[in-house]
């Protein structure tokens, strides 16, 4: 497989055409950003350690029957993943109160929701991506209204079966952000990354956040807590 053209740059990743019109290569970058961009560092050594997250997460949800974008890790920086054309949403599913939930209803941090809850975000930088509803969607046309059904299916799916991963490593899933696109043929598929970035990660016995919080809030180094997610999962995926 050859590596062709840029096509996108984005806040955490590069894209690039291959000689396979529905393969894409995608390089992660040492970037983390927070407040839609607006703060902006290197982080050496990140690029590395949500390329290899996000590929072990991909691959353990095929193994579940979650069809999703990720075809083969390359290196430590780089995969290939199925071309979609992205749908401007942000899925975001949450198990226990946190971030902007918790802001906007006033709701304590870490108070668990009875049942888990879906809501979606219009990715739009210019606008702040802001949140949206299912009559929104269907307004802006950003999806056919059987396209957000099969995504709310999927996105309840993914939400058990990451519960049940994080678990086994002792790590609470407080709510992830995921995002879908359509393939050339028009079917709808998981894609993006799915990461520290993406999800909250609270440590079971501490309490502690094993994600991107460490970050936003500059609570500490991101490094070691992405490679201790990372080890945690490679010692179960073995
Ligand atoms: P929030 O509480 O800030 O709305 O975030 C909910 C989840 O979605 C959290 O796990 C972080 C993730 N997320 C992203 O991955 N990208 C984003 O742009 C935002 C706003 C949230």
């Amino acid at each position: 497989m050859k590596k062709g053209q840029l096509l996108y740059e984005g806040k955490a990743k590069k894209l690039y055409a291959t000689d396979e019109e529905q393969v894409i290569w995608a390089e992660y970058l040492d970037q983390a950003t927070a407040l839609n961009g607006a703060r902006k560092d290197e982080i050496k050594g990140k690029g590395e350690l949500n390329n290899q997250i996000t590929s072990e997460i991909f691959l353990y949800l095929s193994d579940k029957g979650i069809e999703n974008h990720f075809i083969e890790k390359l290196s430590k920086t780089e995969q290939l993943i199925k071309k979609v054309e992205v749908i401007p949403l942000e899925v975001v599913v949450r198990n226990l109160a946190a971030g902007s939930f918790s802001k906007r209803l006033g709701i304590t941090e870490g108070t668990v929701l009875p049942e888990p809850i879906l809501e979606f975000y219009y990715k739009e930088d210019a606008l702040d991506d802001p949140f949206i509803n299912e009559a929104h969607i269907a307004f802006l046309k950003i999806a056919a209204p059987e396209e957000i059904r099969l995504i709310k299916e999927a996105a309840e799916k993914v939400n058990q079966e990451l519960i049940r991963l994080f678990q086994q490593i002792g790590l609470e899933l407080v709510d992830f952000k995921i995002e879908f696109g359509r393939q050339a043929d028009g079917t709808i598929l998981l894609a993006d990354e799915i990461s520290p970035d993406t999800c909250r990660l609270w440590e079971k016995e501490s309490g502690a956040s094993m994600d991107k919080d460490n970050y936003r809030k500059q609570l500490g180094d991101l490094v070691p807590v992405y490679r201790e997610v990372l080890q945690r999962l490679t010692k179960i995926s073995v």
